[in-house]
């Protein structure tokens, strides 16, 4: 996020001694992206950041991916996954390319501490709430919320109801993520060249949150998973990651709600565009809120049939009604993969029947990627094998 935020106790002047209150002396961490020619964060640490006493290989399994062949139109049933794990080594591989792994956790337990260093990561919380804890301190999140983590944040996730104790037992976490291989921003567009997020854009500064904190844990001998090209790496710290005591930056994990997400309409159907919240490597992500229908009085509220020429479209339906495609089977819960190469379209029988109708209530994130999606192993087993039939059924 290219907005400046302050956190804790830091120095007057950037690389300058910063000294406790016994005269030890702190240690500075500058992460940068792009070789440190873009944005940045400066932490103070209470001890080195970088000292380790251990590294391990960790041995995972690959990931099963499937080709979409014969090409047909999906429907996943996200809510028939298992529940259970955390949000990071409890999540399901949904969809993938090679620029973006769509993944689903219905998590009851809090993440061991991790850190991805091959991309953002982007969380959108369907239901629940969690904590994102980092070394920027802590991210409250729930219902609705959007978070991007960025490209090597240490973190985890505490989840409510994790454990045995107070509150144990608690609803689990149903989080979507798109872990990109590269950078989630906002869309150029929505920024002035200085980067403020400008009039006409569909969500502003107020609307985004950052970290509270710092946390200043003190621990030693901590695990860190660090996730490469190659593999996972198990660390052992000397001292906890989160003995954060400052920092200040523009880079840092950031909330937006998506009921803050203002919708943008007109007389005549708008394009998907207009629901843009993030760009990624070759992939975007729309937000499709309530929001009042086209109001020319021969307007087709639904969309029309359509091809995406250049991407595979994906849509996670998370609230609401869904009357385009009432009667398909999708629902709560449900995404709907629609290929480049496929035409798609509103079920039969729901234009006439939105004609008149002055808005919707539907809730949904799509992830449009350039280049086509493969399909995982958990996401085929939720498949709904008569999707692809569902607009002949009724001619
Ligand atoms: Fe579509």
């Amino acid at each position: 996020m290219p907005h400046y935020r302050r956190v804790g106790d830091l120095p007057k002047k950037r690389h300058t001694a910063h000294r406790d209150p016994s005269a030890h002396l702190r240690a500075e961490e500058l992460m940068g992206l792009n070789g440190f020619s873009e944005e940045s964060a400066l932490l103070y640490h209470q001890y080195l950041p970088t000292a380790i006493r251990s590294a391990e290989a960790v041995e995972t399994e690959p990931d099963r991916l499937y080709p979409n062949h014969p090409l047909l139109p999906r429907h996943l049933s996200l809510h028939q996954c298992k529940e259970g794990g955390d949000p990071v080594t409890g999540r399901q591989l949904i969809l993938a390319n090679d620029d973006v792994r769509v993944s689903y956790a219905v998590a009851t337990e809090t993440s061991p501490l991790v850190r991805n260093a091959i991309g953002d990561e982007l969380a959108y919380v369907e239901s629940g709430s969690a904590t994102l804890e980092s070394v920027f301190g802590a991210l409250e999140v729930s219902e609705g919320d959007y978070v991007v983590i960025p490209t090597s944040t240490t973190h985890r996730w505490v989840v409510p109801g994790a454990g045995t104790g107070a509150g144990a037992g608690a609803e689990p976490v149903r989080i979507l993520f798109a872990e990109a291989t590269g950078h989630i921003n906002v869309p150029d567009r929505y920024l002035s060249s200085r980067g403020q997020l400008k009039e006409g854009a569909p969500f502003c500064e107020r609307d985004v949150r950052g970290p509270e904190g710092p946390l200043f844990i003190e621990e030693e001998d901590v695990e860190v998973l660090v996730r490469t090209r190659s593999g996972v790496t198990r660390y052992v710290y000397a001292h906890h990651p989160f003995d954060v005591v400052g920092w200040d930056g523009c880079l840092y994990p950031w909330a937006l709600s998506i009921h803050d997400f203002e919708p943008i309409v007109g007389r005549i159907h708008q394009p998907p565009p207009v629901h843009q919240t993030f760009a990624g490597p070759s992939f975007v992500v729309c937000s499709f809120v309530p929001r009042l229908f086209d109001f020319d009085p021969e307007a087709i509220p639904v969309p029309y049939n359509h091809a995406n020429v250049d991407s595979d479209e994906v849509l996670f339906y998370c609230g609401g009604d869904f009357m385009s495609r009432a009667g398909s089977g999708i629902g709560q819960g449900s995404i709907s993969l629609h290929p480049s190469g496929f035409i798609h379209g509103p079920q039969p029988g729901s234009v006439e029947a939105a004609l008149g109708k002055p808005r919707t209530e539907e809730l949904a994130v799509m992830i449009d990627t350039f280049r086509p999606l493969q399909l995982g192993q958990a996401g085929l087993d939720v498949e709904d094998d008569a999707y692809p039939w569902t607009w002949a059924k009724q001619l």
